[in-house]
């Protein structure tokens, strides 16, 4: 093997999704301590306003504790090069959590021991299916009191309809968890130590040794030997190519905040989990090890850091190497480049790099020329790798700045922010330019949209509801666009255009539009379907 295709072959790139609070945040910085990239707990999240997240950019995530921006981090372990993709905890943000998804190859489902399956899991898993992507569940929090561990299996296969196999099993919980039983090896990991302590101390011992009793307790070693039992009889076995599929789930118990069982997780999840995966392009699949370098941009953020009012789009590279000193070319904008000041971060540090390899992700300075799904390859090679959908906005409001000579900054700031994909504009026909109405698919990124307006473009929005829930598409029999006075509208029914000049209608019902269909048959409308535009 070439040192190119071992650099490839060692890359993991997965994210890790969770419902806020079940403890996504304290397992990356326990992967990260492991992997050495950082010294100390707490540097990622410590104690409530200690520190800050340093996956946490921006003010108002770290006012209402929520993540909105997902982030991005490599460290190295045990021979592995990971990058790992933070997602936000909040469904409202579940188009980012979907646009990371592209990006990643596998993802991590954390889960509360004592919750199960909450709300915002559900809404991410569904996002997670629509990419199919392997999904490894981690259950966390058993060294608080937990719900019974077949319960939580059993819910994970109920609602969100994947099988799952435990890999190792809880031995106890709470103050009484022990440790965990590993299938495979058939052995007991017990645990000491814990805390602030780098890695949790653990002993393997088999489950028929006469020490067991001791270390574990009586009562506990024999209920561990009849679920063991029960769970060899009913659950199914383990088959690597239905969880790379996502239709199985490995399952792990543990506990990212004393440490218990996250680093047997890791190990079991870089072997189980695959290097980086083909991408589809317009010349069919184009996969790691292909000659030629390409990558698609994911994800673009403005303002990151306000002192730089810099834009970094964020590039997973799908095949071969990146080099900085070579020309890239860009395929949608038709032009040769270099990528300016590509870098990798570490939570909020970024490294300047001069090389990366398939399943990397790198950031770079964009002065505006990217857009969300764009691909970059060698020049000479001229395929666009699949779009990425955007999801159907579900709430609308009309925005514009109080202050009416601030329309430059405000116009400004609502396309970049539109740009990143983080809402999605319109204007109504001969509206001029002064308002703008926005959609979006939750209601918390118009909170993140006026906070960054005021914040970044020093912008203060008089924001205003509108009863629309519905958007779809206008189709003419002549691709022509229809005259605002040919169509025959209800009083909850608009006329919108997007930036591209498509045209579009907002519904306040769906039999508004069965209604609105009916009396203008030669129009068609198409929806956003399966979340897809
Ligand atoms: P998130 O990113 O998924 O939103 O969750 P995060 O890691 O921030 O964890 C949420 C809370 O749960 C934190 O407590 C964290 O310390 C705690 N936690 C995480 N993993 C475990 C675990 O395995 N066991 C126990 N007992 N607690 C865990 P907090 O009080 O809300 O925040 P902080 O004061 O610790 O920052």
């Amino acid at each position: 093997m070439s040192q190119y295709e071992s650099e490839i072959s060692r890359r993991r790139t997965f994210a890790i999704i969770s419902h806020p609070d079940a403890g996504k945040t304290t397992l990356t910085e326990k992967f990260l301590l492991y992997g050495g990239a950082i010294a100390q707990a707490g540097v990622v999240k410590g104690k409530k306003n200690t520190r800050a997240a340093t996956s946490d950019w921006m003010e108002i995530e770290k006012q209402r504790g929520i993540s909105v921006t997902s982030s991005v981090m490599q460290f190295q372990y045990e021979g592995f090069c990971i990058n790992i993709l933070d997602t936000p905890g909040h469904q409202d943000f579940s188009e980012d959590t979907y646009r990371t998804l592209m990006a990643a190859d596998s993802a991590v489902m954390v889960i509360d021991a004592a919750k199960g399956v909450e709300a915002q899991t559900r809404k991410l898993f569904q996002v997670c299916v629509l990419r199919d992507i392997p999904i490894f569940t981690f259950i966390n929090k058993m060294d608080r009191d937990a719900r019974d561990p077949f319960e939580l299996c059993e819910e994970i296969e109920k609602e969100l309809g994947i099988e799952t196999y435990p890999v190792n099993w809880p031995i106890g919980c709470g103050k009484e968890f022990q440790g965990v039983y590993h299938r495979e090896k058939q052995e007991i990991i017990h645990f000491s130590g814990g805390g602030g302590a780098k890695a949790a101390t653990a002993t393997a011992i088999s489950p028929g040794d006469p020490n067991l009793d001791s270390l574990i307790g009586a009562s506990l070693h024999s209920r561990l030997t009849d679920e063991i039992e029960l769970l060899d009889g009913a659950s199914c076995s383990f088959d690597l190519e239905r969880v790379r599929h996502g239709k199985l789930s490995p399952v792990f118990f543990g506990s990212a905040l004393t440490n218990f069982g996250v680093e047997p997780f890791l190990e079991d999840f870089l072997h189980m989990t695959t290097p980086p995966l083909p991408r589809h392009s317009s010349e069919g699949p184009i996969a790691s090890d292909d000659d030629r370098f390409s990558a698609f941009v994911f994800k673009i953020q403005a303002n990151m850091n306000k002192a730089h009012r810099d834009r970094i789009s964020f590039l997973r590279v799908v095949s071969s190497r990146f080099d900085a000193e070579r020309e890239v070319y860009h395929v949608q904008g038709g032009k040769k480049l270099r990528l300016s000041r590509p870098q990798q971060l570490m939570a909020a540090e970024r490294e300047i790099i001069s090389e990366a390899y398939a399943g990397d992700i790198i950031g770079v300075f964009d002065p505006g020329i990217f857009a969300i799904g764009d691909t970059v390859c060698t020049p000479g090679a001229k395929f666009t790798f699949d779009p990425i959908p955007t999801f159907a906005p579900e709430h609308f409001r009309r925005v514009r700045s109080v202050d009416t000579m601030k329309r430059k900054q405000f116009l400004k700031g609502m396309e970049q922010i539109a740009q990143e994909g983080a809402i999605q504009i319109f204007k109504t026909p001969y509206s001029g330019m002064e308002e703008v109405i926005v959609g979006v698919v939750g209601t918390l990124q118009f909170d993140v949209l006026e906070y960054r307006l005021k914040n970044e473009y020093n912008v203060d929005l008089y924001i205003e509801g509108l009863p629309y829930e519905y958007l779809r598409r206008i189709h003419t029999e002549d691709g022509a666009p229809v005259r605002e006075d040919d169509l025959i509208l209800g009083s909850d029914t608009r006329l919108v255009e997007d930036y591209k000049g498509n045209q579009l209608l907002l519904f306040g019902s769906q039999w508004a539009i069965n209604w609105t269909q009916e009396r203008n048959p030669k129009l068609t409308f198409s929806a956003f379907e399966g979340g897809n535009a």
